[in-house]
């Protein structure tokens, strides 16, 4: 692996939120973790790895010019935008018109929504939610109608296509925010699905807000499909919205961007945030997107993902043994979203005493009743494997109550993907030869 996936960058004191907040899920996290335990940030929708050089070496040369004065967006930003796409996601449509700046992801679904929908109109939303959706929609007014994803006999997360049309029709529903791949489930929708869908928004003319801020990460060989190109519809009636955060952990950077085909769409979005004066970029994010957008980011993003498809398999592999848990295997995101009904009934907890063991011993993960369900947790993937498999293992022993020896196999799988030991056996290999 070129790049370094197993440095644990300290982030304690250094503004992160994911180490730094004083009390999550309700407990106060200095009173809560018991001594001995390092804190492993498992909870918001950020990474503990350093971003690769190409972003710091983009910023930086940046800042050897010491002048912050008012500045033009360069078209090398856009450029990068386009041959991304095209790259990694085979769309050569993308033109420097269609793209436009995004004061955060959310802040470009709040402004599309404003354009599109008088305050108090219904919007439609699958459910399990990220909670971004629920509290931007409730904070500005809007209502949520839900539709449940179902899982299948396979367990795989699928829409109800007949439960939304009949909430499209039922409500008289204009705009759907649709998620793609899917935060919390991981599901990175086919095409099939995405075309089923489309055709549904189409029948009845819903405008179609689709955030798609994780499609860089994708497990497993499965393929992100950009929801504009499924029809000729969805091409003229989608907000898609995009941004190198969640990919390159870039989020207090801050620096979305739209992608709007139609340009009487585009026009009136782009009018309403002119007038807002809100919505411009900062110099140093346009250069940390350059700095991702280029050949050492994209290779940076491909080993990216075997580490996260490590940290699934092993996760996936450990939970598998815990009797009453629930979980699929996320086909995107970094994400996994745990059931834990049975396990809580079966011990006779609560959901806030299971997330409260977890943080007794340093896991920080994340309470996802407000995503959805009434026992579920949400356990953020992005990290060194070797702090996954140190979270995993102080969860079996402290909190699912697991014989030791039960972790058995997993240490050596762990000791199998170590990248020090792959290193030191290649170099033995290199030597024999
Ligand atoms: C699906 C989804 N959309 C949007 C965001 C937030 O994006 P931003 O910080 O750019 O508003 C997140 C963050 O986790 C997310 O998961």
């Amino acid at each position: 692996m070129k790049f370094d996936f197993t440095t644990v960058p300290e982030r304690k004191g250094k503004d992160a939120i994911a180490v730094d907040i004083p009390v999550l899920n309700g407990f106060d996290i200095n009173e809560t973790v018991k001594p001995g335990f390092d804190l492993i940030p498992m909870w918001v929708a950020d990474m503990n790895f350093v971003v690769p050089a190409c972003i710091t070496d983009t910023v930086s040369e940046r800042l050897e010019h010491p002048s912050f004065g008012y500045y033009l967006i360069r078209d090398e930003y856009y450029d990068s935008i386009q041959r991304w796409h095209e790259e990694r996601h085979g769309i050569s449509d993308i033109t420097k018109e269609t793209i436009g700046y995004e004061n955060g992801l959310l802040g470009g679904l709040v402004s599309s929504l404003k354009v599109l929908l008088p305050e108090g109109g219904k919007v439609l939303l699958h459910s399990p939610t990220y909670i971004g959706f629920t509290h931007v929609l409730k904070d500005n007014g809007y209502k949520i109608v839900s539709s449940e994803l179902v899982k299948d006999q396979d367990g795989t997360w699928r829409m109800d296509l007949s439960d939304m049309e009949k909430k499209i029709k039922d409500g008289k529903i204009k705009v759907a925010v649709f998620c793609s791949p899917h935060n919390p489930t991981g599901r990175v929708w086919s095409r099939e699905e995405l075309e089923q869908a489309a055709e549904l928004f189409e029948r009845y003319s819903v405008t179609v807000i689709s955030d798609e801020i994780w499609s860089d990460l994708i497990l497993f060989g499965n393929r992100h499909i950009p929801f504009a190109s499924v029809s000729k519809y969805a091409h003229n009636n989608t907000v898609e919205l995009y941004a190198p955060s969640k990919t390159f952990n870039l989020a207090g950077l801050i620096g979305s961007y739209h992608v709007i085909y139609n340009p009487k769409l585009r026009n009136k979005i782009e009018t309403y945030e002119k007038a807002t004066s809100y919505n411009s970029m900062n110099v140093l994010s346009m250069y940390a997107l350059i700095g991702a957008y280029s050949e050492e980011g994209a290779e940076w993003v491909d080993d990216l993902i075997h580490v996260l498809e490590e940290n699934v398999d092993l996760a996936l592999n450990a939970l598998k043994k815990v009797p009453g848990i629930a979980v699929e295997r996320p086909q995107g995101t970094y994400m996994l979203f745990l059931d834990c009904k049975e396990f809580c009934e079966k011990n006779e907890l609560t959901l806030d005493e299971l997330l409260k063991k977890g943080m007794e011993v340093g896991v920080l993960w994340q309470d996802g009743r407000p995503f959805g369900g009434t026992y579920t947790i949400r356990m953020n993937l992005a990290s060194p494997t070797h702090r996954i498999h140190e979270a995993l293992k102080r969860l079996g022993k402290h909190v699912w109550g697991l014989p030791e020896s039960i972790w058995e196999p997993l240490t050596s799988m762990w000791e199998a993907f170590n990248p020090w030991n792959m290193f030191l056996k290649k170099a033995e290999d290199s030597d024999k030869d």
